[in-house]
């Protein structure tokens, strides 16, 4: 049964909840772990990609799933379910109230697979509880929070990933290496884009709030809103209170392969154009988006969101130039070209998660380096977040190269953080 509580009694329980953090420091989570160390993870959402990862997780060595969660209290049960059938083991406990999961001290590892106006705010509680987070992309809903969460994994001494997983394909890891090295020459540009055929989310109404749904915590740290027909699951992603738009949504894989390629960090200036071009509905955010980014050393990355025109005739979603040629990266290959546009070379690329879980989990136990660490997660995460405010500001955004900051703009500066739900402010 979904227990709805009212907003005082959710900071009631949150303040009971950050004692029971205090507690937690203590637990087994907070110890070093060793090479064949169980660990045992408790899942926070459990939509698509939450199923997905909580089955993924429990597929691990020497990993439990002991706890999923969502506030959809069907959907919980679908992936404990979901969980038992896939290891044949019994179905974790099934929660709405993934404080269930911060005071539970037999945890090591929350995972979050929320909308993404939760991401950062429940990370930093996790770790604030002593547990490692392996946080969805895009690993913020604001610049704010991103640097509120890499302060709160070094603050508690947490391991903290962002699920943008091409980072730990062999593949990408192989062509990031000959891009470093010169296998182009001097790399000045990257294009990346991203196709869909989506449909219209129509318009919505006000409505009841499903029976199985604990609405109060699905909003959490975002200021209420009357419940919509349209808003979930799934369509919060085009409405900027909750969601980051394509660009937070699939633009993030692709922004993320071009910094690492071109090997920068923040940008000087960015530019956006675009609009809700296809349908007219309640969508607030971008179906089709341009957005580019300057930096330092004579660099650019462009990407192009087209959410609703699927054009197949573009197999890759980065394309890299050189001063010696060019370099085609998709999810099977990557192909290296001569300036004039022949073929020099092509190699595989495998997809799949198992290794950047593989990574995540042997940091936890062995040390060594996380192949997403959350400030590298949060440096492409915060492209998005400025992609976005340029959009919605329709101003060209100066930056600072040294950390990204909005230079000398009051209106875009506004957008570097958010009006939080009371009680649900992220502290560290
Ligand atoms: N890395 C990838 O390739 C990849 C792929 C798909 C999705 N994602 C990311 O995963 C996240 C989830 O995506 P999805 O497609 O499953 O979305 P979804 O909307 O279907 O699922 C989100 C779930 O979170 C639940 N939720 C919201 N607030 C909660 C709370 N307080 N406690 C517990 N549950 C809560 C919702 O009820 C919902 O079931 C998104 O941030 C998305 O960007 C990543």
């Amino acid at each position: 049964m979904t227990i709805l509580l009212n907003r005082r009694e959710m900071v009631t329980v949150a303040a009971t909840a950050t004692g029971a953090l205090a507690l937690n420091q203590t637990s087994a989570a907070a110890q070093p772990n060793g090479a064949n160390t169980r660990l045992v993870v408790g899942v926070m959402g459990t939509g698509g990609r939450g199923t997905y990862l909580a089955t993924a997780f429990a597929g691990q060595p020497n990993v439990e799933v002991s706890i999923v969660c969502d506030a959809d209290q069907g959907r919980a049960e679908r992936a404990a379910a979901a969980v038992a059938k896939a290891t044949g083991r019994a179905a974790p406990r099934s929660v709405t109230d993934f404080r269930r999961i911060l005071d539970e001290k037999t945890v090591d590892i929350l995972v979050v697979a929320t909308c993404n106006h939760w991401h950062a705010p429940a990370a930093i509680l996790g770790c604030a509880a002593g547990k490692h987070v392996y946080v969805e992309k895009p690993c913020s809903h604001n610049p704010r929070e991103g640097e509120l969460m890499v302060q709160s994994a070094r603050k508690h001494n947490r391991r903290v990933q962002m699920g943008n997983q091409r980072r730990s394909y062999a593949g990408v890891i192989a062509c990031m290496d000959e891009l470093h090295k010169g296998a182009i020459g001097r790399v000045y540009l990257a294009q990346s884009w991203y196709q869909s055929n989506r449909p219209t989310i129509g318009r919505g109404k006000e409505a009841g709030v499903p029976k199985d749904l604990n609405y109060e915590l699905w909003e959490g740290p975002a200021p209420h809103r009357p419940f919509r027909t349209n808003y979930l699951h799934y369509n919060w992603h085009w409405f900027w209170h909750w969601g980051n738009g394509e660009l937070g949504n699939n633009g993030i894989h692709m922004l993320d392969l071009c910094r690492w390629g071109l090997d920068v960090n923040y940008p000087t200036r960015v530019h956006s154009s675009g609009g809700r071009y296809r349908f007219e509905d309640d969508q607030e955010t971008p179906d089709t988006h341009m957005v580019s980014y300057e930096f330092e050393g004579r660099k650019q990355i462009t990407w192009e969101g087209l959410s609703c025109s699927r054009q197949a005739n573009r197999p890759y979603h980065v394309l890299f130039h050189g001063e010696r040629g060019t370099l085609a990266l998709s999810d099977t290959s990557y192909t290296i070209y001569d300036p004039a546009g022949k073929e020099v070379r092509r190699e595989k690329v495998q997809g799949g998660d198992g290794p950047h879980f593989t990574n995540f989990l042997g940091t936890i136990r062995n040390g060594g380096r996380l192949n997403s660490e959350i400030e590298d997660g949060h440096k492409s995460t915060l492209l998005c977040h400025l992609g976005n405010i340029a959009q919605r500001t329709g101003r060209v955004i100066q930056c600072n190269a040294k950390d990204g900051s909005i230079v000398n703009d009051k209106p875009a500066t506004q957008f570097w953080s958010r009006e939080y739900q009371k009680g649900w402010e992220p502290r560290v």
